[in-house]
């Protein structure tokens, strides 16, 4: 065949190209491979993500729908396309000024989609820019600050927002732009699946297409030979170490490869390795495995059942863990009360749906192993990894990519293990990238809650006991089934003073995919049943819900439900006490519009939430380095991982303050575990507060270290960089030559690092203990119209009030609560994952654009004394009062209680009708 004929001509960003692909090629595969151009994402090849995005002759396309052959002789322009001789384009510098890409995976899809917009409608309106970009998912930003981006550039800029950074000692605080941001607008940021050497071979799962039940592999060195371009079907048996993993010492009991047994659908059972094109030809179905299916347990139903079959063998029955707090006397509790308000509620499967699929490489160096890997832990990951191939902890090595949205599903192994076994036992490098219902099916989840709950209070509206079960259904494997049974009893009774609790959870092992981490490890969940009774015990006693709360609000010197004594930090009344002007006239506005009567009804609602701020009674420690090298540059080594949330930023911020240099001075090098520390784990809302102190700390350390070295006060100022430190204290002025020192093994002269572990305390056989060294406080309040003959939900308006004890960086802070909102919002009305039946993303629904009402923030600060500068975490605790203020406000509209999230339409409607039948609404 003649190539050159065969070659697709078209113009890429101004420029003649010849692409080689086959003409049926989708165009965001041949631009990402053939052309290197891999700031086209792919976030599910199926058109139902908008990461593809780019223009076709000047209109936007979803690249991954679009044959090659249909771009012949036309213009395409991708994100490498937007910027000039280097600098940013007004729209890509909009975005940075406002915060508007955080992990940046959508980053391109988005800037691409309104690119389109703004040449055909320079002034758009709010709507039209959201109708523009509506083909794009976001699962990090809640959509408002690219909103706002755009209206900035369209030329309304009464919301920039970006402040230039300052001079020394002014980084905490400043609003200044996110350091690593530049590289997500114009596509160079490195995902998981935008690199591997040109030798890496193409790694694919095999998955098991049953719940639960045997397998057997017939030849697979056959099927192999038969193929030339398979080089290995790896099985259980090729594991060198301990084929199972898991986040907790006690609870590793996941295979990497399933050894004849399988407990969910979509379960690994073999890894298929080969050229690229080899391994995209198989079918499962040509594979030698013969399935024999059992029927499985499904749900805390069949595992609890009497006679259930056991998940896992070997126990005793399927349950994974239990957790407890009690505390007084709930009897006597109940029997003080005068009201008393009690229900039952249900929560679903969700799903992460971080828009980059997990992906990595891996090669071998010798008696060493690299991984390049999209992750949110990368210590864990090496011993895990080490462990599995039984070679030692320090001949792995994790490389960090950029990470494209973790939310807590990117703590668990998912591609390591399997590019690292390949490219170990065939020395050749490997690579993977989970297509999107692979991730799906084989991620884990948010754990599924059946709660019970009743809470008492007096007739002036004072607590008196909360009564509290939730069984959570873990799924197949441990994950953080046992996190989420200890934290929940610990925050059921949400932030409020109460003193008699008794308070149990339960994780159940069943055959459905590992339940996990996921942004609140449970709290969202008990908050629902939690915020509810509150309302209603407010309703009972004729108090006002927002004052009922303040009345009941934990604050400084109050005891928490597992005896904790609060005595720093403490905002929760501040926030409730923040939204009372809204709350006033959002309630008048419903209470008029209300009287109209109608279809539409209008309600308010309002909840609260507390989240402690690190692992639940566990060592929990950060160690952070900051270095100097001979010619003066100052380099953060910063473990802690960064999914989109900051710590890139922020943790410079606190380093330049804590050093006393311009933020501007310090390099960040990201989370390599040849280069940097252990930070822990991105999660649990620690690394704000965890790895913010130890950063601080190191900062601080370093800086006592130069000021003794030149024997100048405490107040000196410094100057480095051309090789040298000059000191000015007062009049007196002092240098340190630093090519006169000595180079570490990263060629740093002066050094120090900074540890931090809060301190905790274990919980007794009654919870009762410290198990958080600081809460995160907030509350929520919602505005919601509600169609009661559809049962539609549109929420209008949320506002979000959060005492993060101290705002490092205030607009990272506030994307992270639009972020949670649009989670919470999302948990609350329409996300469900059903194991094989909402795996993409047009089945299972994340809120749009068009979703995300108006997010008002206010910023609490009560300072914790043990964070930085007085910092606490954010991560997860904007996501929790969403969903309970949404349902309140439902109740508040129609006197009806949802019980059942997400409150999709029918669910609402049934309600509804339901409540009419019972004579109720
Ligand atoms: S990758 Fe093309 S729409 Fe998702
Ligand atoms: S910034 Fe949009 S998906 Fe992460």
């Amino acid at each position: 065949m003649n190539i050159a004929a065969a070659a697709t001509k078209l113009t890429v960003n101004g420029e003649a190209m010849a692409l080689r692909s086959p003409p049926a090629t989708r165009l965001a595969e041949a631009l990402r491979s053939e052309l290197g151009l891999t700031g086209t994402k792919v976030g599910c090849d199926a058109g139902d993500c908008g990461a593809c995005t780019v223009l076709l002759d000047g209109e936007q396309i979803c690249a991954c729908m679009v044959p090659v052959a249909q771009a012949a002789g036309r213009e395409v322009t991708t994100v490498e396309g937007l910027a000039r001789d280097g600098a940013l384009s007004d729209l890509q510098a909009a975005f940075l000024r406002h915060g508007a890409a955080q992990c940046g995976i959508c980053t391109p899809g988005m800037l691409m989609a309104a690119r389109d917009l703004l040449d055909r409608n320079p002034t758009p309106t709010e709507q039209q820019a959201a109708d523009a970009l509506g083909g794009v998912l976001c699962r990090c930003t809640g959509y408002r600050k690219i909103v706002e981006a755009v209206l900035d550039v369209a030329g309304d800029r009464t919301c920039a927002t970006m402040e230039a950074a300052a001079g020394a000692g002014a980084a905490v605080g400043a609003r200044i732009a996110r350091l690593d941001g530049a590289a997500k607008l114009t596509g160079d940021d490195v995902f998981g699946a935008d690199f591997a050497p040109p030798d890496a071979l193409t790694l694919r799962v095999v998955r098991s297409p049953i719940p639960r039940g045997r397998f057997e592999t017939g030849d697979l060195d056959g099927f192999r030979a038969a193929r030339p371009g398979i080089a290995a079907v790896l099985t259980a048996a090729d594991i060198p170490g301990s084929n199972a993993f898991g986040v907790y010492p006690v609870g590793k009991d996941q295979p990497v490869l399933a050894d004849g047994i399988v407990r969910y659908r979509g379960e690994a059972v073999l890894a298929v390795v080969g050229n690229a094109g080899a391994v995209a030809a198989l079918r499962d179905e040509d594979m030698p495995v013969s399935w024999y299916e059992e029927a499985p347990v499904a749900g805390v139903a069949g595992a609890s059942a009497e006679g259930a079959a056991i998940v896992q063998a070997g126990r005793d029955d399927n349950v994974l863990a239990r957790g407890r707090v009690f505390k007084g006397d709930i009897e006597r509790g109940f029997a003080d009360a005068d009201f008393v308000a009690e229900g039952e509620w249900r929560t679903s499967f969700v799903e992460h749906a971080y828009i980059e699929p997990e992906a990595g490489w891996a090669r071998r160096n010798g008696d060493r192993l690299e991984i390049h890997v999209s992750t949110q832990s990368p210590y864990m990951d090496r011993d895990e990894t080490a462990m599995i191939l039984g070679i030692g902890q320090e001949q792995v090595r994790i490389v960090p990519t950029a990470c494209g949205g973790g939310f807590g599903g990117k703590l668990d192994l998912s591609v390591q293990p399997l590019i690292a076994l390949a490219a170990w036992s065939l020395g050749v490098p490997v690579r993977c990238t989970y297509s999107r219902p692979e991730s799906m099916a084989s991620s884990t989840k948010r754990h599924p809650a059946s709660i019970r709950a009743r809470a008492g209070c007096t007739a002036d509206g004072r607590l008196t006991a909360y009564e509290f079960h939730g069984d959570f259904d873990s799924g197949a494997y441990a994950s953080w089934g046992p996190t989420v049974a200890d934290r929940v009893p610990v925050h059921a009774t949400g932030p409020y003073v109460i003193p008699h609790v008794k308070n149990t959870s339960c994780a159940w092992l069943t055959n459905a995919p590992p339940s996990g981490a996921f942004r609140g490890f449970g709290v969202p969940q008990s908050a629902i049943a939690n915020e509810a009774l509150l309302d209603d015990l407010a309703g009972q006693c004729g108090v006002d819900p927002l004052a009922f709360r303040l009345r009941n609000a934990i604050r400084r010197g109050d005891e928490t439900s597992s005896g904790q004594v609060l005595e720093h930090s403490a905002g929760l009344a501040d926030c409730f006490e923040a939204l009372q002007a809204d709350w006033n006239r959002e309630r008048a506005e419903a209470a008029r519009i209300d009287r109209a009567g109608g279809p539409r009804r209008r309600g308010v609602g309002v909840a609260g939430m507390w989240y402690g701020c690190g692992n639940t009674s566990m060592s929990n420690p950060s160690t952070m380095k900051l270095g100097i090298s001979a010619d003066g540059q100052v380099t953060l080594y910063n473990g802690a991982m960064d999914m989109g949330q900051g710590p890139n930023t922020i943790m410079p911020q606190i380093a330049a303050d804590a050093l006393g240099v311009p933020v501007e001075c310090i390099a960040n090098v990201a989370g390599d575990t040849d280069r940097t520390a252990d930070a822990g784990k991105s999660s649990a809302s620690r690394q704000t507060f965890v790895s913010g102190r130890a950063t601080q700390i190191a900062g601080e350390e370093l800086r006592a270290k130069i000021l003794r070295l030149a024997n100048v006060g405490p107040a000196a100022l410094l100057e480095i960089g051309n090789g040298r430190i000059v000191l000015r204290d007062g009049d007196a002025e002092r240098t340190l030559d630093l090519r006169a020192m000595a180079p570490d093994g990263e060629g740093d002269v002066l050094a120090a690092d900074g540890t931090f572990d809060p301190p905790t305390e274990p919980l007794d056989a009654n919870g009762q203990g410290v198990p958080y060294a600081t809460y995160g406080f907030g509350a929520h309040l919602a505005v919601i119209d509600i169609d009661i003959e559809l049962g539609t939900i549109k929420v209008r308006r949320i506002v979000a009030a959060h005492d993060v004890g101290r705002a490092i960086n205030p607009t990272l802070l506030e994307g992270q609560i639009h972020g949670g909102v649009a989670q919470g919002l999302g948990l609350a009305l329409m996300e469900e994952y059903i194991p094989g039946r909402t795996e993409n993303l047009h089945d299972y629904l994340i809120p749009t654009f068009g979703d995300i009402p108006p997010i008002d923030t206010i910023l609490i600060e009560d300072p914790e004394p043990l964070g930085p500068y007085g910092a606490k975490g954010i991560g997860e605790q904007a996501l929790i009062p969403t969903a309970p203020a949404i349902f309140n406000a439902v109740h508040h509209a129609t006197g009806v209680r949802l019980r059942h999230a997400p409150a999709t339409p029918h669910r609402v409607r049934e309600a509804l009708l339901a409540a009419q039948e019972a004579g109720h609404a």
